[in-house]
């Protein structure tokens, strides 16, 4: 096991970090928040941090981060340090993990000058008894149940489907 230099930006502090583990352990064990959902499983993309320098002195990007992150590195200089392990000296900025999260916004109070209109009791039941009636319309007659609809031509034969035949051709007919 051999310990590098992990340099924090932009505080600038200085931490002694093993080829062993991840950086995600690493940095939680020296006490530095780092933001992880799936555990480090490798399916949140949570835990990303920013190569400022020693990009090269990082494990390679394994199947895992590459299918989360994709080969966008060389743009995004973002790696997860969940999957991460440094095996020389580094530069890593954490500072969006520092961010204090967003406090949940509490809707707006009601304001008190807003009056709350009651409706009675006979305007309820009168709505409450209109949309019943309303649900009972049947809708336009055309469509309402047509498959229960008897023929309006009893005698009309009926065209079902199936059952034709291909006639076989008769030489005598056409002589
Ligand atoms: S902890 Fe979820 S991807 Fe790294």
């Amino acid at each position: 096991m051999t310990n590098h230099k992990c340099t924090l930006w932009p505080s600038g502090e200085i931490l002694e970090l093993n080829d062993q583990e991840t950086l995600l352990t690493q940095l939680k064990k020296a006490g530095k928040k780092i933001k992880s959902s799936c555990g480090g499983c490798a399916t949140c993309s949570d835990c990303a941090i920013i190569v400022k320098s020693g990009e090269l002195n990082l494990t390679a990007q394994t199947f895992e981060e590459l299918r989360l992150l994709g080969n966008v590195f060389h743009i995004t200089k973002e790696r997860l340090s969940c999957q991460t392990r440094i095996l020389g000296d580094v530069t890593l900025d954490i500072s969006a993990h520092e961010k204090p999260t967003k406090e949940k916004v509490s809707k707006p109070s009601v304001p008190k000058s807003t009056t709350v209109r009651l409706k009675k009791r006979e305007e309820v039941e009168r709505t409450a008894i209109e949309s019943k009636e309303k649900n009972q319309e049947k809708p336009s007659d055309t469509w309402y149940r047509h498959w229960e609809k008897e023929d309006e031509d009893p005698n009309k034969p009926k065209r079902l489907g199936g059952n034709k035949r291909v006639k076989p051709f008769n030489f005598n007919d056409s002589e």
